[in-house]
Parts: C-alpha cells; structure tokens; sequence
C-alpha cells in the first residue's frame, strides 16, 4: 500500500534520528518515495548522505542553500506529500510546529501542508512531561496531528521514563494506518482470530495442531493497512503482536468463545483463520501424568463451535481446512456457520497450507459462487477476502440485500 506513496520525513535533533534511517529504509523497501528534510540540529546527529543513500533522493537540510532552492522546494514537498512524518521530533519542533513557525525546513514543510501529519516524540521524560510539552501536544492533536508514541522506557540520558521514540515497526503502522485512511475499512471495526488452540491434558502436555497462525496475522495487518481497527483473538502461535492491532491471547478452545464473543460486539466482521481444536480431553489432570499401563485411552469431548454460535454480526468468515471433498465439505460448513464466505484450502496441495507463507485456496459465497485462486503468499489470499468483506459491507448499505441461504 505504501507504493506510489511520498512520505515527506522530518528528522530533528535527537539522538534517536538514526533510527529514523531505519524507519527511512524500511518505507523505501515497501515501495514509497521518501523526502528527507533535516533541521539543522538533526544533521549533528546523522549526515544527509546517510538518508540520501538510503532513499535515493536529495536531502533537504538549509533553507538558504541556493543549490537545493529550497524556497520553492518545500513548497513542492509540503504539496507532494501524502503523509508528514516528523520523526524523531524533539520538544522543539513540537513547540514550533505548535506556534505555527517556519523557520527551518521540517516546520516549514508542515506549516506548508495539507497532508496529514504524524508526530513521533522522543525526548527526556522531564521534558516530555514538562506542562508546557503536554500543552503543546495537545494543540497539535486538536489540530488532528497524529502523535505517535512515545514509549516508555530506557532513555539517553540514562533514565527511564516516557519520552522514548516509538518502535519503527508501530511508527510503520501508523503511517500505513493514516495512509489507509482513505481506502475500504476506514471506519470499521474487524476481529480476526489465528493459530491453533491447544487442549491441554495435563500440565506438560495437549491435543494441538500444526496452525502456524500466518494466515489469521495477515487478515489483521491487511484489515488495520486499509484503515480498520482490528482485533485478533490469537491461539498460541510464535508470530510477534502486529502493531497497531488489539491482541488477546487464548490458549484453548473454550477460552477462545470466550475473547470472540466478548470481542464481537459492535464489531463489523468477524474472520475465524483459527484452527480451533474440535475435541478437549474430557479430564484435565492437575498433576503431570506418569506413564503406566502399555497403552492409555484419552478420552476427549466437543469443543464448542465457536463459528457457528456467534450471531449478530454483520459479516462472517469461515475457514475450511480440508484433505477430501474441499469443495462439498467447504460448502457445508458455510451453510451450517451461516458464513457469508468461506476460504476453502486444500492442505494436500504442495506449497499451501499449513506453516506454508503461501496458500492456494477456493473463495465460495453465499450464492454459491465458487472463486479459484492461483497460489499467492497468504497476504495476497488476505487481500482478496477482505475485498470480498469491504464489497459486503457496501451492500450491506443498500436495502435490497437479502441474505441467502
Ligand atoms: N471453527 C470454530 N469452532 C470450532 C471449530 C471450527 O469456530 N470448534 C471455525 C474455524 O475457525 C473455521 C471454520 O469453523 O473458520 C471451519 O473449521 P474446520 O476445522 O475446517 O471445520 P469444522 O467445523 O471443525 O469441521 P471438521 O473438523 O469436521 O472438518
């Protein structure tokens, strides 16, 4: 999503600026066009060159320089931006950029802008939490400035307190966030849930599976890039929290119906990539089993079908995992969840499934209607079902849709 897009970065002077190197890096990789201005402070810290050779683009730093022309360059940057990123802004520029000054490239280049703006603070906790900061910050959010961070942590100066630049990965976020403000799920409200649950036995041991999780945290970072807030209700799986998504951890079955249910209230989709374990053993033993006889029978029960028993919301997803039948067995379970789509994925399949980055599945709908998609990364199969939600949840707008089924 980030390519085609110009993210105008402004760095100021602060020990983190080279993280915004980083950050830099990171959005050129995804394909964005990425204008660096430095203040005059931040180039004490990083040198121009060190941006203009991860970006490819000159660096603007000096207003006066008459090479560069500034003058009418960050008129033309603070135009060609779709975002501002001002990263790390140092208690300063926080104060200029609240005062409405224009008096070195970055400030100028906001003041200049209509494209929205994000703030990532870094700076000592006294000055952070100092009120005349505080106040500031404020005025630059009831402007509908977009502050994120700081967090909380090691210092600089040696201390801990708030005051610590964000972690890139969440400042990533954000940006795709802001950016994807303009496309399909601004505005809604998504759960997602991934991973296997685990059915434990005793304190040691459980009934599992082999979820990766992949596929449910690529629904999640897709619905929160195109604008949603997302929820991901997540069995154990290794995969780190994405940032900018609520996370809940579960661990079983009935944990799970648990966290969805509470979750999917006031929620506009529910997408259930968890492979939810169907049976738990009937007897938890509270103390790790010693082994015995030769053989052991364990016996296990239902777990509940968590799919099917949430109702009331607006658009359900489904998934069916199958060896046998995929599609017969696919098309059975969307009319026994109630689905209005399920993603119908044949495991047997080389190069798809499960603990595979990519995946070869079926979309079916409510009508029946059956989509073949070629094998993709599981991102690109996340994409395709939440273009699929983003068309329901239009329709869904206009009176004439009825439900079939
Ligand atoms: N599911 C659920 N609760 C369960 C079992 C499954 O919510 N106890 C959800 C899964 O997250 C998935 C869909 O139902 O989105 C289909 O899951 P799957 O395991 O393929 O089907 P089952 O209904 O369990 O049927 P079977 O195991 O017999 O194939």
């Amino acid at each position: 999503m980030l390519s085609k897009k110009t993210v105008v970065l402004g760095v100021t002077g602060s020990i983190a600026a080279y993280k915004a190197v980083d950050l830099a890096s990171k959005l050129t990789q995804e394909g964005a066009t990425v204008e660096v201005a430095m203040t005059p402070a931040a180039t004490e810290f990083v040198s121009p060159l060190t941006f203009r050779a991860i970006t490819g683009r000159p660096v603007v730093t000096d207003m006066f320089d008459s090479d560069v022309e500034f003058s009418i360059e960050h008129v033309a940057l603070a135009e060609r931006a779709d975002v501002v990123v001002v990263a790390p802004a140092t208690a300063d520029i926080i104060a200029r950029m609240a005062a409405g000054m224009a008096d070195d490239t970055v400030c100028c280049t906001v003041l200049a802008t209509k494209a929205p703006v994000i703030v990532a603070p870094a700076m000592h906790a006294g000055m952070y939490q100092n009120a005349v900061t505080q106040d500031n910050i404020r005025r630059l959010k009831a402007r509908g400035f977009h502050i994120a961070g700081p967090a909380h942590g090691r210092l600089a100066s040696g201390g801990v307190g708030p005051g610590r630049f964000v972690e890139v990965e969440e400042l990533l976020a954000a940006i795709r966030q802001v950016l994807g403000k303009s496309v399909g799920l601004a505005g809604r409200a998504v759960l997602v849930t991934a991973g296997g649950t685990q059915e434990p036995i005793d304190p040691v041991r459980f009934v599992g599976n082999h979820s990766s999780g992949k596929m449910g945290y690529a629904i999640a970072e897709a619905a929160r890039d195109r604008g949603a807030t997302v929820t991901l209700v997540a069995a154990p799986n290794s995969l780190p929290d994405p940032a900018g998504v609520k996370v809940v951890r579960v661990g079983r079955a009935v944990e799970m119906r648990e966290a969805v249910l509470k979750a999917a209230v006031g929620k506009d989709a529910l997408t259930m990539a968890a492979a939810v374990a169907d049976y738990q053993p009937k007897v938890v033993s509270e103390s790790k089993m010693k082994k015995g006889a030769m053989s052991l029978n364990l016996e296990l029960v239902r777990t509940p079908d968590i799919l099917a028993e949430v109702k009331g919301i607006p658009i359900k997803v489904g998934f069916a995992a199958e060896s046998e039948n995929l599609l017969v067995n696919a098309r059975a379970k969307l009319k026994q969840k109630d689905l209005d789509l399920i993603v119908a994925n044949d495991i047997t399949l080389p190069g798809s499934g499960f603990g595979s980055d990519n995946d070869r599945v079926s979309l079916i709908d409510r009508r029946g209607k059956v989509e073949d998609l070629p094998l993709m990364s599981k991102r690109e199969v996340a994409e395709k079902v939440l273009d699929r939600v983003e068309t329901f949840l239009k329709q869904m707008r206009t009176p004439s849709r009825k439900r079939i089924g």
